[in-house]
């Protein structure tokens, strides 16, 4: 009997999160296909992907979720086990500039992928087996925390941002379309990631590229928000494990027990940089505290023991380690970063693209 390869159709993955997916599925599975369908956002970037040019286990499209057409065809074309979707207009600071572009990739886009995979895995009231939608969701939408406890799957949803607002709306989608029609679905809900290939608008990635040019360092209001950070490989190995054996219509929270303020980030960056850069001029000095973000979530914590006792998911890399390696990265690409904040990787990747087709 023929097995069929597993194939998997990654929305978004030539950004930050779905870059790092892709390389973790191809260094873990040699039989496997994955169709990264990207619009290439200013976030977007096949630079990202230029080391696993060639290797036919990963097809790059160039669209839209939106894009019903666009869907439908990959979708009949590729016939994928798993729709992961990760695509999304993912900056809190630019939602509250424009909400309107996340209520048209976040929400409009997640349903035209769950309404393109009820068409193809839907027959009468039969789901066809093996098929399941994974939604890449974050813990923002859960609101914020007050000094103590976590974010835990029955925590009510109560976003505040336009971006956590879309995120949650697409979530409902996500659970109506399993509610109502029976759709095989998980939904994943991590804190916040850092790693390589990140885009400078993010804290991390921000800071270092800042406090290595001794620019100023931004630092909302006093600072003393809470994040809990996630090294990126770790949320990926979870949204793998997920994908293979989450339970229909479960969600997972993902997240290390690494709390932090921002500003025990920045002044670990600072540190860190000084040091192995040994230049003086990269201190605290650096740092300013400048307006708050308007409704600035004050603390997000998440509990994972449900992925820990269902599915045996646990981080692998802790907050000392990953960042270290962070920093590394960001100093040894040098280029993709300069690349990435003079707008030239806009040029770059259109122009490997066209040289492509
Ligand atoms: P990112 O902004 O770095 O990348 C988003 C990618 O989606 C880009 O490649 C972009 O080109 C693509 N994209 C945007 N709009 C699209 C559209 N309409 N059609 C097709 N592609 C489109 O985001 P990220 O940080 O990698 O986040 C990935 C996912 O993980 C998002 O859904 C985000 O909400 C979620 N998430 C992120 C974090 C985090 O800390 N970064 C934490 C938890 C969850
Ligand atoms: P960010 O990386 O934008 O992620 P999110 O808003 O999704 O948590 O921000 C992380 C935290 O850092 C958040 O509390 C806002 C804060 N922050 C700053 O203080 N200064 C900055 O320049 C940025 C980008 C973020």
């Amino acid at each position: 009997m023929e097995i069929k390869m597993k194939t998997y159709l990654c929305t978004g993955c030539a950004g930050f999160i779905g870059t790092s997916f892709v390389h973790y599925l191809l260094k873990k599975h040699d039989d496997i296909r994955i169709v990264n369908l990207d619009a290439l956002t200013y976030a977007g970037n096949l630079e990202n992907l230029k080391d696993i040019e060639g290797d036919e286990r990963h097809i790059f499209v160039h669209g839209n979720i939106c894009d019903e057409e666009l869907v439908r065809k990959l979708i009949r074309e590729y016939d994928p086990d798993y729709i992961i979707n990760f695509a999304a207009e993912s900056h809190v600071d630019r939602s509250i500039a424009n909400p309107e572009i996340f209520v048209n990739t976040n929400v409009l886009g997640t349903v035209n992928l769950l309404q393109r995979a009820k068409e193809a895995w839907l027959d009468g009231r039969e789901w066809k087996k093996g098929k399941k939608y994974i939604q890449v969701s974050t813990d923002e939408v859960y609101g914020a925390l007050g000094p103590d406890g976590f974010f835990t799957e029955t925590t009510p949803v109560n976003p505040h941002s336009p971006y956590s607002s879309s995120k949650a709306s697409a979530d409902h989608f996500v659970k109506a379309f399993h509610d109502t029609y029976g759709m095989p679905i998980n939904i994943t809900r991590c804190s916040n990631n850092y790693g390589m290939w990140q885009f400078p608008e993010k804290l991390i990635p921000l800071m270092i590229n800042n406090a290595k040019n001794h620019k100023s360092l931004p630092v909302y209001g006093d600072g003393m928000q809470v994040r809990d950070w996630l090294f990126v490989e770790d949320h990926c190995k979870a949204v793998d494990m997920v994908a293979e054996g989450g339970k229909d219509g479960e969600v997972y929270n993902v997240g290390g027990h690494n709390e932090r303020p921002n500003i025990f980030i920045v002044k670990t960056i600072i540190g860190q940089l000084s040091e192995r850069l040994n230049d003086p001029e990269i201190n605290e000095g650096l740092i300013k505290h400048v307006e708050d973000r308007l409704g600035h979530d004050r603390r997000y914590g998440i509990d994972p023991s449900k992925i820990k006792a269902d599915l045996g998911w646990y981080p692998e890399t802790t907050f000392e380690v990953g960042i270290v390696k962070t920093i590394d990265w960001y100093l040894e690409n040098q280029e993709w970063m300069d690349r990435v904040t003079s707008g030239e990787y806009q040029k770059y990747y259109e122009e490997m693209y066209r040289n492509r087709k």
